[in-house]
């Protein structure tokens, strides 16, 4: 299913996150795409709340490619920006991630959408200045 939400501020962009966090289940991957400075990072800074975990440092993990987020169901969020691909994310075992029974929130995730597992729910955003056009495709509803 596909739907499309906008946005008019960070904090609304955080706010859907933050739904969209409460009803995500273990091993459950979401791939985030947009130019620089879509918010993507701010989405997950939502996620993270919803999740019912810290979201007070939540960056974009440009240089460590993933941070782990520690709790009941763990949050691992990842940049994928500096890879070369699909080889790159495979040789630094980075795929492991998908098995650990947490959630995989993918910043750049079209750089490794063939790994991608198949039910990974894709969330595009547009936009510029404060409005945002997010789109999400996913096959159960996740808000
Ligand atoms: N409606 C909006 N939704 C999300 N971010 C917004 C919005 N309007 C303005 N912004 C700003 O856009 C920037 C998004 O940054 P960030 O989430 O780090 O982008 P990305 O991770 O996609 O590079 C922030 O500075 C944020 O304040
Ligand atoms: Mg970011």
């Amino acid at each position: 299913m596909r739907k499309e939400f906008e946005t008019t501020s960070p904090e609304q962009t955080e706010e859907l996150g933050r739904k969209i966090g409460k009803r995500l289940k273990p091993g459950d991957v979401l791939s985030l795409d947009g130019d620089l400075g879509a918010g993507k990072t701010v989405i997950t800074r939502g996620i993270c709340a919803g999740m019912g975990l810290d979201p007070s440092d939540v960056q974009s993990p440009t240089f460590t490619i993933v941070n782990e987020y520690e709790g009941e169901v763990p949050l691992f969020h990842f940049d994928t920006y500096r890879l070369s691909g699909e080889d790159d994310f495979l040789a630094s075992g980075l795929d492991e991630y998908f098995y650990r029974g947490g959630v995989c929130v993918i910043e750049w995730g079209s750089v490794i959408d063939g790994l991608l597992p198949e039910d990974t729910v894709r969330i595009g955003i547009f936009g510029s200045g404060s409005e945002r056009k997010i789109v999400i495709e996913s096959k159960e509803e996740i808000v």
